[in-house]
């Protein structure tokens, strides 16, 4: 393993949420440095001592002294089928180089802060809404969160719990944050699609807000590659731009990553 490319960390906790979802926690070395919303390589070493990785949004904000990942289990998934094994003390390898476009930088100013997610689309944003930073930018924050069953909610609605409890972001959140939960296969006060919901304006009556006007509507998404295309035409239909880390703009996208 090269040094250079990722450090060795202990894995600390890890729970199950589904037989699809769970989540872990890793320690964070000190030179470990990352923005709110981006993604790393982590990673297993294979029995030939070489190492597997994949991309993963970072789910735990960047004051956190460890870091969280919410991962998918993909059966025959090369990196998945082994890390859904991982306990507490394992070894997993964490990249040294954190990027990605799921970042406040990379938005321009606006009043309310859309994030769009499905599945395990929602890590990047588990690290946003976590963050004082996302508040002190935005005067509104709807993070919407899309699955098939109403148990593939349960990271996002625990966390959304928690952190209105929470000392430190809690008073920030506060009034500010709303987080929106739809099925797609099961029962649920919400259902449908995301992009379904924004286009027909359930979306907008249901949270009691205007329609996207980029005047005042920024929007993150993140999900898979068709969730990511459907949901980024809507807004530029309603007019706003995607940015960047260089060029800041309306709107921002990341797929969420599985492997
Ligand atoms: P659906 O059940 O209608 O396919 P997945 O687990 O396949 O990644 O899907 C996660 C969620 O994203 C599901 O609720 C799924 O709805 C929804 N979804 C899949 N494709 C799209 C898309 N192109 N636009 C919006 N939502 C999508």
């Amino acid at each position: 393993m090269n040094p250079k490319l990722a450090t060795i960390e202990k894995v600390l906790s890890v729970h199950h949420y589904t037989d699809r979802l769970f989540k872990f926690r890793i320690t964070r070395p000190q030179s470990f440095r990352f923005r709110s919303g981006e993604f790393v390589m982590i990673g297993l070493l294979q029995d030939d001592g070489k190492p597997l990785l994949r991309a993963y949004s970072v789910a735990s904000p960047s004051w956190d002294e460890e870091l969280e990942f919410f991962s998918i289990k993909v059966p025959d998934g090369p990196l998945t089928s082994r890390l859904q094994k991982i306990q507490p003390g394992d070894e997993i390898l964490l990249g040294k180089k954190p990027t990605g476009t799921l970042v406040l930088d990379a938005l321009t100013p606006g009043k309310r802060l859309y994030m769009f997610s499905t599945g395990t689309g929602f890590a990047p944003f588990a690290s946003l809404i976590r963050d004082p930073e996302t508040y002190e930018k935005f005067d509104e924050v709807i993070v919407t969160h899309t699955c098939r069953q109403v148990n593939e909610l349960a990271y996002s609605v625990e966390m959304v719990e928690g952190l209105i409890n929470d000392p430190l972001i809690g008073e920030m959140a506060q009034g500010k944050l709303r987080h929106y939960t739809t099925c797609t296969r099961e029962d649920h006060p919400h259902t449908g699609r995301i992009t379904t919901l924004v286009e027909n304006g359930q979306l907008f009556d249901d949270l009691g807000v205007p329609k996207l006007d980029p005047a005042t509507d920024r929007a993150m998404i993140c999900g898979s590659m068709e969730m990511i295309r459907d949901t980024a035409e809507l807004m530029e239909k309603a007019g706003l731009t995607e940015g960047s880390n260089a060029k800041p703009a309306e709107y921002v996208i990341e797929k969420a990553f599985a492997g």
